[in-house]
């Protein structure tokens, strides 16, 4: 993570300028597909990158729409969106079946990778003992997709939300860069640095609570008929639970709509159970949950190392649509100034 940030952000601006405007949308994405792309593969190419996030755009688009139609229509008819979503889904097909294929083409003797692709290979089932098959190419290939999927537009949409926060608040950014200094000292952060950097933990939970990245797409469907605060919900109903409701709701966060830190600093008591569910709740909680707050932590402290964050006069408040991921309706460009 660390590795794949210190790439991102010394390329951000370019060598001798001291600030640059900076399309925040692909300088985030960039970073949590690089970080994605070395975790599942070891792989430290960032070509394709830029198709890669073209491609996943269009799949969260397509998703979004197909979710809302009656039946699932087959990919190959010629309908609006189709086209887009079978070039997309080639993409990213061939980009995770290339990097398997060179994977169980190593010759003998390389030695062993530490990432979740040999992870995968090696998994076998726990109740059926260590003879047991293993996961088919098709599984550890889906795995794959779904991580790089799931693993990077999610952290890439909450980062430039609190990019944009922290220029719009740069009183709450000097106190996180201050906090980082402290930490810090100027090395790079590791995961052991976590516990002291507080403020800038509850800087990154406020954005994740004003801007959740997945803010409605938890769904379930009840398996037997039930009564939730008075409502009858019958047997086999789908429930959509809207964190965005929780997250700007007065009773949980008085003043829903102010950006305040303090919510989630140490020494405040943590909201009720359920009111902040950014990651979702219970068994089929995010199981990139830690990994995410690890990487967002990490990526902001350094992006604090190196430069201040400035909207530009006049700049409109950017308008969050909900595409599978909460993304502002226009990319956010603000202005990074060299410390
Ligand atoms: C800020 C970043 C992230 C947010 C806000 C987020 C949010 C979520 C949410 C709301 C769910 C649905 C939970 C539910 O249905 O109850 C989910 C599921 C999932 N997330 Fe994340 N996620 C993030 C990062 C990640 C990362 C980094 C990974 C992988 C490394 C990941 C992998 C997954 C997977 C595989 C699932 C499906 C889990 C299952 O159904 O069992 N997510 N995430």
């Amino acid at each position: 993570m660390v590795a794949a940030a210190r790439q991102a952000l010394d390329e951000a601006l370019p060598a001798g300028q001291g600030n640059a405007l900076v399309d925040v949308d692909a300088l985030t994405n960039r970073l949590t597909m690089a970080v994605m792309l070395r975790t599942l593969f070891s792989s430290t190419a960032v070509d394709r990158t830029t198709d890669a996030a073209r491609a996943s755009r269009i799949l969260t688009y397509c998703g979004m729409r197909e979710l809302f139609w009656p039946v699932t229509l087959p990919d190959w008819l010629p309908l609006p969106g189709k086209a887009d979503k079978r070039w997309a889904m080639r993409l990213l097909n061939v980009l995770i079946a290339g990097h398997i294929r060179r994977r169980l083409a190593e010759p003998a003797g390389t030695p062993p990778k530490d990432d979740l692709l040999a992870m995968l290979l090696a998994a076998r089932d726990e109740d059926a003992g260590a003879n047991s098959a293993g996961l088919s190419p098709a599984e550890v290939h889906d795995q794959c997709k779904l991580m790089f999927l799931a693993g990077h537009d999610t952290t890439a949409s909450a980062l430039q939300w609190w990019l944009w926060l922290m220029a719009r608040h740069p009183e709450a950014a000097r106190r996180a860069h201050d906090e980082v200094q402290r930490v810090l000292g100027g090395r790079e952060p590791t995961a052991a640095d976590l516990p002291q950097l507080d403020w800038l933990t509850a800087t990154l939970k406020e954005a994740l609570r004003l801007y959740p990245p997945a803010p409605s797409l938890t769904a379930r469907r009840t398996t037997q008929e039930m009564q939730v605060a008075g409502w009858r919900i019958p047997r086999r109903t789908l429930v959509f639970i809207v964190p965005w409701v929780a997250h700007h709701d007065a009773r949980w966060f008085p003043e829903p709509e102010a950006f305040r830190p303090e919510r989630f600093t140490a020494d405040t008591p943590p909201p009720p159970r359920g009111a902040w569910m950014p990651f979702g709740t219970g068994p089929r909680v995010c199981i990139g949950q830690h990994f995410a707050m690890l990487e967002m932590t990490l990526v902001a402290a350094m992006l604090l190392q190196r430069y201040t964050l400035h909207t530009e006069p006049g700049q409109a408040e950017p308008r969050p649509v909900l595409n599978v991921t909460l993304r502002p309706a226009q990319s956010i460009w603000l202005r990074l100034a060299r410390r």
